[in-house]
């Protein structure tokens, strides 16, 4: 390889991510109302070991330490979430929480007089408790409820903040917390509640971006996206026609779900609709399970200015045929994806290490939604059992990972600005608890102090931001 190809471009963002439910802590402190994550916690038997966020790494009180650890790795980005209801407790306008504001300001203003450029989320699966009382995100009025929290948002924190995401991981959100009841807030719904969910997801950051739009980026001239997650799957059996066509389903209900409405035409992947529609129709619903976008509506389609995304793993598909009763999105799929057995699993049974399977991701990207600029918003590798501080196997993960992302821009020519590692601590993650550590910092939560310790992973990654890369005398 030459030099050339594993020196990042000038102005790359090398970042990590967080999110609020995670990191902060403070679950009833000063005016913060619940969200559904502190509901669904303190309930019995959802989370691994009972545990719950209370305290988390109590970011709230200790940013000043996560601050030093941002500088320590030298990140040029940092990506962490609002918590909707620390804000505006009841969900709505009608009361703001000042002390929630100033906690936000504090981060912001402390990132940028540090020059670490802050990213955004606005919502990353803990909605106010109260919203969901009213139906939450089956609800068609959460659009209108998440619009006037993302308008609220821009106009409080948008003259310094450029880079905005409105919502992580609809796909998630939809199927974990409404389909398979194992993220908040746990409902079990197979079927119907997934879809309903990700489209009022969608319109509601439809609605955010047209008003970020129209309102904001004249004067503010930021940038407004979603935090898509996608597995990349390839038929188990290259050479057969049917893995081909599962693996084609599995990229369309997982990928395509979200991303086809936003990126390529507005509408849902033909192929899920075709499938919903008919399977629906078959099941003696009076109408397909998979909502349609309204006329009357703010259009979905091209409401990103980049694309933003999560990738933490791959699949070999093949086909499926669950009997035509069965409810729920993988039996509409058709479509099961397996582990290859060559893939190093890392900690939790989902996660299979495929580093060129994000460079395969990215050119599908490229090739598939018109070649968009394209942040890396998480991706990262888990830890569990006793606490290794040398964590080798995962430093060789973010150098193989990032030697593919250098590939995929220098080889393939995708217009990749920026990667965040998931995460910059250890912490809560969710229906895991504190079991499974994706930190580049280590977090003792056994310390009433919440002592942050840097991995060797996180020696290893300020290493390649302080040289923007590889460079060919670095590599060893
Ligand atoms: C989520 C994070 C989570 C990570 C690892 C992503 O799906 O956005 O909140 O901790 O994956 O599971």
């Amino acid at each position: 390889m030459s030099i050339k190809e594993n020196v990042f471009p000038s102005h790359f963002a090398w970042g990590a991510a967080t999110a609020a439910y995670q990191i902060e802590g403070a679950w009833n402190a000063d005016g913060k109302g619940p969200s559904i994550w502190d509901t669904f916690c303190h309930g019995k038997g959802r989370v691994y070991e009972n545990q719950n966020g209370d305290v988390a790494c109590n970011s709230y009180d200790l940013w000043e330490e996560d601050l030093r650890c941002i500088q320590q790795l030298g990140l040029t980005h940092y990506r962490f979430s609002l918590s909707w209801s620390r804000l505006l407790p009841d969900g709505t306008t009608r009361h703001i929480n000042q002390k929630g504001v100033s906690y936000y300001n504090r981060v912001i203003n402390d990132l940028l007089a540090s020059n670490v450029t802050p990213m955004v989320t606005l919502y990353h699966f803990d909605l106010p408790q109260a919203l969901q009382d009213q139906g939450g995100w089956t609800s068609a009025h959460i659009a209108d409820a998440f619009n006037s929290y993302a308008v609220f948002c821009f106009g409080t924190f948008g003259d310094r903040v450029k880079l905005w995401l409105t919502l992580n991981e609809p796909s998630v959100c939809a199927k974990l917390g409404h389909e398979d009841g194992l993220h908040a807030p746990g409902l079990r719904d197979p079927g119907a509640a997934a879809y309903l969910v990700g489209h009022n997801m969608l319109r509601a950051h439809a609605k955010a971006w047209h008003s970020y739009h129209a309102l904001f980026r004249p004067e503010q001239r930021g940038l407004v996206s979603l935090a898509l997650s996608s597995d990349w799957a390839e038929p188990l059996d290259p050479g057969s026609p049917e893995d081909a066509a599962a693996a084609e389903r599995y990229m369309a209900f997982t990928f395509g779900w979200f991303a086809s409405p936003v990126f390529m035409t507005g509408d849902y992947p033909a192929v899920m609709r075709s499938r919903i529609d008919a399977r629906s129709r078959a099941q003696g619903f009076l109408s397909s399970r998979l909502p349609a976008f309204s006329e009357g509506e703010p259009s979905v389609l091209g409401t990103a200015d980049f694309f933003a995304l999560n990738y933490y793993t791959s699949r070999r598909a093949r086909s499926a045929s669950p009997p035509p009763g069965t409810l729920g999105l993988k039996s509409d799929q058709g479509a099961e994806g397996v582990l290859d057995p060559s893939w190093p699993v890392c900690g939790v049974s989902w996660l299979a290490v495929v580093p060129d399977g994000l460079r395969k991701l990215l050119k599908h990207i490229k090739d598939t939604c018109n070649n968009p600029a394209v942040y890396i918003t998480e991706n990262g590798f888990s830890q569990v059992g006793p606490v290794d501080l040398e964590d080798f196997r995962r430093c060789g993960f973010y150098r193989d990972t990032l030697l593919e992302v250098s590939e995929a821009i220098h080889e393939d020519g995708v217009d990749v600005r920026g990667y965040f590692a998931w995460s910059l601590l250890d912490n809560f993650e969710w229906a895991d608890g504190f079991s499974v550590r994706f930190g580049l910092f280590h977090v003792d939560f056994e310390h009433p102090k919440l002592t942050r310790s840097m991995y060797r992973s996180g020696r290893e990654y300020a290493k390649i931001i302080a040289r923007n890369g590889f460079p060919s005398s670095a590599q060893s």
